[in-house]
């Protein structure tokens, strides 16, 4: 694995592999603290028999809250050990100056409509702007072929789509999106896991278990009444819910009650001491 801090220097060292042979690029951005989720991507990517290239930035424009910026885990080391082991080709590790050289603003900033304002856009606001920003500045960079996201982040797959179509890319990068990894217990990997404690753990198996909940009261046709079991569960369990919520899968807009003509997804987030947790479920 070759590791560049340098845009310039990935960017040479891209073109000479190209020169060498025709090859497909898979990019796979991360902000780190690296999973067995984020290592899917990675084996993906090497599926599609890509060169793979995995950035680590944490991406300040994209914290509403700056204690959560503060706080995000910082593991270097053992991303780098994981990435070896998983095959990655390339480590692209940019500093703030080297994705921001003009400052936050000088950015362009693209508008996601909706979907700035149902569910994780509407908790934190701001925060796609941010994503969008980052991702189109990597795009540039990086010039893949293919993108690999996690269906975790499923509103965020859905902005980065929006962010591809307003960039006019659709023709260069071809977005492609993996299953959630879950542990044995369900819980949906997270690099935010890492800051439960081990009680803090068991009790955010409930969000996986409501999700399940709703799934399951799909055939009883009342979201509500499902929706209210779910509340009681996580209330349980201490996790303080933020939204739970069912939605057109496609586009994740909001809808009142199950729909057996759409393809639904469940969407939660919740605290879970002071932790932020999201999930969600085809169902
Ligand atoms: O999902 C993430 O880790 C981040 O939002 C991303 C896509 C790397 C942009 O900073």
């Amino acid at each position: 694995m070759v590791i560049f801090k340098k845009a310039a220097d990935l960017q040479a060292f891209i073109a000479m592999k190209r020169s060498e042979e025709p090859l497909k690029l898979g990019f796979i951005p991360t902000m780190g603290a690296l999973h067995e989720g984020h290592l899917s991507l990675i084996a993906a990517a090497k599926k599609q028999h890509c060169l793979t290239v995995c950035s680590i930035f944490v991406n300040p424009t994209q914290f509403n809250d700056p204690e959560d910026f503060k706080k995000y885990p910082s593991t270097l080391p053992a991303d780098t050990e994981a990435l070896l082991n998983a095959h990655c080709d390339i480590l692209f590790i940019p500093d703030v100056q080297e994705i921001y050289p003009d400052g936050f603003d000088a950015v362009k900033s693209y508008s996601f409509a909706y979907l700035e304002t149902i569910f994780e856009g509407a908790q934190r606001p701001g925060h796609f702007q941010g994503v969008g920003k980052v991702v189109a500045r990597l795009l540039e960079l990086v010039q893949p072929q293919y993108l690999f996201l996690g269906q975790k982040d499923a509103q965020q797959c859905l902005v980065i789509k929006a962010l591809i179509k307003q960039m006019n890319w659709e023709h260069k990068t071809a977005v492609v999106i993996v299953p959630t990894v879950r542990n044995e217990q369900g819980l949906a990997l997270s690099s935010r896991n890492l800051r439960l404690s081990e009680a803090e753990q068991k009790q955010a198996l409930a969000l996986y278990q409501s999700l399940q909940l709703i799934k399951a009261a799909k055939s009883n046709n009342n979201f509500e009444h499902a929706k209210q079991a779910c509340i009681a569960l996580l209330q349980q369990n201490n996790c303080e819910l933020e939204y739970l919520a069912l939605a057109d899968a496609a586009s994740l807009q909001p809808l009142s009650d199950f729909d057996r003509q759409k393809e639904m997804m469940v969407v939660i987030a919740a605290r879970v001491g002071a932790v932020r947790l999201i999930d969600n479920l085809y169902i």
